[in-house]
């Protein structure tokens, strides 16, 4: 099966059969495949360098320390920030965005306040708020959306007042791949002095991300949703307002002395990352950006949306068969309902075809229940994917009709 953008011997795990079928991988939006650089990247890394960081005067930790700092400014500069030390390491969107809802949260939100959240969050981007929200004694309301699951801006501007101190929203939507408006949407939070929180997840493998153009204060991260390794992520958050903000955690590291009547805390990005951090997953996460953008960025997406936009059309052909959520220039998702088949029975027969794919409500009830459905289909798709893989889910969907007619 030949990708036009010749990739795909560098995925090993995609080369084998999954319930004696040739595996098609078309669940890349909740992990992306890694290729052989990434975990040569971490294998050398972890042969060669492994060591703790910050901590050690001896040569491998300095070694580990300059691998680990040289990688945030890959990621500083991927994602257009200012400075490396507005990157802070973390395990991924979810923790990024916990650190801010609590920390930022925790120190300026007050009862009455109000947090703006698109109905179309992912959980992580909902929770967090909601805890903090229960504490605080602020309120999150849901920012509407049409039936396409696109962000009604006009009801948006009606909303934001000077209690709107938070708007969250996700940068590309996993369970639908319309992408959101930021910009807009952080010039609108703005002109009532909100901060801007995006949920950069689905966005990073797809769209170009600049921080400092779309005016957000932070965006959060995850490093297997762009070819790298689970487990490590980063948040981008602006300068002043990491510094003005309290630690998300204790421990070593992110303190400049400690004793039982004082302890003062170190300097951004340190403040916010206490305990030995995940220093080959942080080396694994560089090493995917680096590969994506040798790849080509532009290449890569124009080439995913020939895919999506095929497999679109090909289920616009099919009775029976809706798919959810439109805009323009739509990321590489492709989430369907069928008539008569519930989306977990349609994800068990796809995976009988040895075709993966997620079923369910993808982190987004709010979402399923705004849209009134239990759950979706979703393909979603990644350099690697090629037409071929299409045609064998177009397949693969026949039979799910086949059965259930006949139920
Ligand atoms: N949030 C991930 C997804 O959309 C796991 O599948």
């Amino acid at each position: 099966m030949g990708s036009k953008i010749d990739v795909r011997a560098e995925f090993p795990i995609l080369n084998q059969s999954i319930n004696g079928k040739p595996l098609v991988y078309l669940d890349s939006a909740a992990s992306t495949q890694r290729p052989n650089t990434v975990l040569a990247a971490m294998d050398r890394f972890s042969k060669t360098s492994n060591a703790n960081v910050h901590r050690g005067v001896h040569t491998l930790s300095q070694r580990a320390t300059d691998e680990f700092e040289a990688a945030r400014v890959t990621v500083q500069k991927f994602v257009g920030a200012d400075d490396p030390a507005e990157i802070i390491w973390t395990k991924g969107c979810t923790e990024s965005l916990n650190l801010v809802a609590a920390s930022w949260g925790g120190a300026n939100l007050q009862s009455g306040d109000e947090i703006l959240l698109t109905n179309m969050e992912h959980h992580a981007n909902i929770v967090p708020w909601q805890l903090i929200a229960e504490k605080a004694g602020a309120v999150v309301r849901p920012i509407p959306i049409s039936d396409d699951c696109v962000v009604d801006l006009q009801a948006f501007r009606k909303m934001v007042n000077n209690r709107t101190k938070v708007v969250g929203i996700k940068h590309v939507c996993n369970a639908t791949g319309v992408v959101n408006p930021v910009c807009e949407m952080a010039e609108i939070a703005k002109s009532v002095g909100a901060i801007v929180v995006a949920d950069g997840a689905q966005a990073l493998a797809h769209v170009p991300v600049n921080v400092k153009e779309f005016g957000v204060d932070f965006y959060a991260m995850s490093s297997h949703k762009v070819y790298g390794p689970m487990g490590v992520g980063a948040l981008y958050g602006r300068r002043e307002l990491l510094e003005a903000m309290p630690p998300f955690m204790g421990g070593g590291d992110m303190i400049r002395s400690v004793s039982f009547g004082k302890t003062t805390f170190n300097e951004i990005p340190n403040k916010f990352e206490p305990g030995t951090p995940n220093v080959s997953g942080v080396i694994g996460f560089a090493a995917a950006l680096d590969w994506y953008q040798s790849v080509g960025k532009e290449e890569i997406w124009a080439y995913e949306n020939e895919l999506a936009q095929a497999l679109r059309n090909a289920l616009d052909q099919m009775p029976g068969v809706r798919t959810i959520g439109k805009c323009e220039n739509q990321a590489p998702v492709v989430s369907f309902v069928m008539d008569d088949a519930h989306p977990h029975d349609v994800g068990t027969i796809l995976d009988s075809h040895g075709v993966a794919i997620r079923t369910g409500h993808h982190c987004c009830m709010p979402l399923m229940e705004r849209l009134g459905i239990p759950g979706t289909s979703r393909a979603s798709f990644a350099v690697y994917n090629t037409n071929q893989e299409i045609n064998v889910l177009i397949e693969a969907l026949k039979n799910v009709v086949d059965i259930f007619s006949k139920c």
